[in-house]
Formats: structure tokens, C-alpha cells, sequence
């Protein structure tokens, strides 16, 4: 029997409540699986923590998550501390320290959940977004000089290396390879940003021939938004600098339903290091304690860290059941429904149990 050693870091906001959900579920599936087990360790950093220690980890925080098998994480952000303290301070370092530099977005139209699209309902819409994680436009490379003067200058520079690209490319091309459609859109804006962005274009054209099956095109930005919106059919899996990514999940999972189910992966693929997963959402505070967060964006990334650490058949099952308490309309209200988040996770967790 294989046993996980899961590192929870459900931190603020609906974090602790979603975190709680998935793991009720996790260990729902190992217990209907049999063939593992999940040892969870939480850890309880973030804006309280900083409230008392005036940081959101130790300074060995990372040296502490080494050990394990994956990081679970629910959100950070809290009304009376400054963003950029509570991100730069616990997700970040974390991020940037294990080198987790395949951020995977997975976005479709779940059963029951209507897309603000017209006439695309499950099936139209099943994309895997992957989003180079360490480098490009948010590098912090760059500076300010003259401050407050009327020659202020401000520099924010892209850094793009041949290592950077080729290693996303090519967790791209596998990743698409490994669909049945196997297809990949390379997101570029090489017309207007004629150094980094060609580099990335010419790295992806040799990364391509190591994978003869994979279809792929290339597609400018701003013109992935509309085919993301006309024509979201003619989509599978796609590869994307650190902002354009950025930007074109948050328009992906809107397009899907909801903030709500959107889920993402950290990983570092050498596996080197322990991968993170989490839900996209933050710690929604105008919802905060009472009891109707949606746990199914913690539910799906829990299918992404069960398939990540060799589970595959225990992803399915979590996801196949998730697909069916939705399609049956057992839903937070963020997605139209009425029920609460424990009821929606009881309901996933007898859909596991249920399931052969
Ligand atoms: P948010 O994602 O927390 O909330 C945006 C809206 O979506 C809110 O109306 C919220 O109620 C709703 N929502 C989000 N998740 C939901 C869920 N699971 N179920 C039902 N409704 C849900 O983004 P916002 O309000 O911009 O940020 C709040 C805090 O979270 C900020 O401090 C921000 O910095 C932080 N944040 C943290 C992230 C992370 O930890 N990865 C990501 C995004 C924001
Ligand atoms: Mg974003």
C-alpha cells in the first residue's frame, strides 16, 4: 500500500473551508480505492500567522515542505494585509523555490453548469492551459529611477531563455500528446515583440519535431482571444507566456461558468520538488464563514495532485463523480445552485463511494 505525504496549507479567507472539502474527499477515494493511503501534515501559515510572526512561513518554510509528496494549498489574501505581502510572502516563494515552472489550467464546461457563451455546453469546451511559471513578462526583472520626478522612468523587462522555453514546450507537446485530439496552439505576439517572442516561436518549431503526432498552430494573443470566445471547439491543449496565460485563464474560466471550479497545478516535472495545487480562486472574503464556498475547484485540483502522483484511476473517479453531483444540479449558489459546500461534498464523496 502506498501511502501520499500531503502537505495542507489551507491559509486564509475560504481557503481552510475548501481545503477541509478536499480532503474529505481525498480520503473518501483512498478508502474506495484501497491501494493507498494520504498522510496530511497542515501547516497553519499565512495572514494570521503574519499577524504573530510578521511573516506568512518561517524563513525554512521550504525546507519543511521538501519532504513531501505534493503541497495542497487553498488561498491567500486578507483585508487588512497588503496583497502583495501575502502573495510574495507564502505562494511565491513556494512556487518559485521548487521550481514550478508548469503552471496547468485545465477549464471545461462541467454537466449542469451553463457557459455565458451561447449554444456551448459540455464537450464544446475542454481545454488544458499551460502557463510558463517562472520567467517572461513577471521575472521582476527591471526597476525605477528619478522617482517623483518629472523623468521618471520605470522598466518592467520579459526575460525569456532557451532553457525557460524549450523546457515549457515541451511539457506543452507531451501534455498534448497525451489527450486523444492531440493538439497544441502556441500563443505568441511575435509581430509586435520582435526578440523574446521570435525566440519562443523558433523553439517551439524544434521542439515540434520531437512530437510528429502533435498537431499545433500558433496563434497571436489578441487573436486568441476571439477564437477562445467564436471558436472554442477548435481548441485542446495550449502553451503560454507567464502573462498572456495569465490573462487567457481568467477569460477560460469565466467562459466555463465560474471562478468557482477553476483549478490549477504547480508542477515541476523533474520532480525535483513537490508540485502545488490549488484552487484559482482567492480567499473571497465577501463569502468568507458562511459555509457556501464551492469546493469543486479544490475537488478538481485534488484529481490534478492524484494524477500527478501516479493515481490515475482515483482522478477519474473523484472527477467522474464531481461531473455527476453537478449534472444533477447539487450546486453552490455562485454557480446557480442552492446548496452548501458540505452538502455538495457529501455528495461527491456517496458518488465515490457509490461508484465501481
Ligand atoms: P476571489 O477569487 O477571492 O473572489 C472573487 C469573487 O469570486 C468573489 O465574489 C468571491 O466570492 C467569488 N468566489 C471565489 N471563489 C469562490 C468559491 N470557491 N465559491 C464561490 N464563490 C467564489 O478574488 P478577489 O476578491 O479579487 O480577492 C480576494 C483576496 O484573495 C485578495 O486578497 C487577493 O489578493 C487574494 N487572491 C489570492 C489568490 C491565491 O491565493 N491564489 C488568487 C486570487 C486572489
Ligand atoms: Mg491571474
Amino acid at each position: 500500500m502506498k501511502t501520499y505525504k500531503i502537505a495542507a496549507i489551507p491559509a486564509d479567507g475560504i481557503g481552510p473551508e475548501v481545503i477541509a472539502a478536499g480532503l474529505q474527499a481525498l480520503e473518501t477515494l483512498a478508502r474506495r480505492d484501497g491501494g493507498f493511503t494520504v498522510d496530511v501534515t497542515h501547516f497553519d501559515w499565512g495572514s494570521d500567522y503574519y499577524k504573530k510572526h510578521g511573516e506568512m512561513m518561517p524563513a525554512n518554510g521550504t525546507d519543511q515542505l521538501k519532504p513531501f509528496d505534493a503541497i495542497f494549498f487553498g488561498a491567500v489574501g486578507a483585508p487588512d494585509v497588503p496583497d502583495h505581502i501575502t502573495l510574495w510572502g507564502l505562494r511565491l516563494p513556494i512556487c518559485q523555490g521548487f521550481d514550478q515552472y508548469a503552471n496547468v489550467r485545465p477549464t471545461k464546461i462541467l454537466p449542469g453548469i451553463k457557459s455565458p457563451l451561447e449554444n456551448v455546453g459540455p464537450g464544446d469546451l475542454d481545454w488544458v492551459i499551460v502557463r510558463e511559471n517562472s520567467e517572461g513578462e513577471y521575472s521582476g526583472h527591471g526597476g525605477r529611477a528619478h522617482r517623483g520626478l518629472p523623468e521618471e522612468v520605470g522598466t518592467e523587462v520579459a526575460i525569456f531563455t532557451r532553457v525557460g522555453v524549450t523546457r515549457i514546450m515541451r511539457y506543452a507537446f507531451k501534455l498534448a500528446q497525451s489527450r486523444p485530439r492531440k493538439l497544441l496552439t502556441v500563443v505568441t505576439k511575435s509581430n509586435a515583440q520582435r526578440h523574446g517572442m521570435v525566440m519562443w516561436d523558433e523553439i517551439a518549431a524544434e521542439v515540434s519535431r520531437e512530437f510528429p503526432d502533435v498537431k499545433w498552430d500558433k496563434m497571436l494573443v489578441d487573436a486568441m482571444t476571439v477564437r477562445m470566445t467564436l471558436k472554442p471547439k477548435s481548441l485542446d491543449t495550449i502553451v503560454a507566456t507567464n502573462l498572456h496565460a495569465d490573462i487567457l485563464s481568467d477569460l477560460a474560466g469565466a467562459l466555463a461558468g465560474s471562478l468557482g471550479v477553476a483549478p490549477t497545478a504547480n508542477i515541476d516535472p523533474e520532480r525535483r520538488y513537490p508540485s502545488m495545487f490549488e484552487p484559482i480562486h482567492g480567499s473571497a472574503f465577501d463569502i468568507t464563514g458562511k459555509g457556501i464556498a464551492n469546493p469543486v475547484a479544490t475537488f478538481w485540483t485534488a484529481a490534478q495532485m492524484l494524477e500527478h502522483l501516479g493515481e490515475p484511476q482515483a482522478a477519474r473517479r473523484l472527477m467522474d463523480a464531481v461531473e455527476q453531483v453537478s449534472g444533477k444540479g447539487i450546486m453552490t449558489p455562485d454557480i446557480g445552485g442552492t446548496a452548501n459546500t458540505q452538502e455538495v461534498t457529501d455528495a461527491v464523496c456517496e458518488a465515490i463511494r457509490a461508484s465501481n
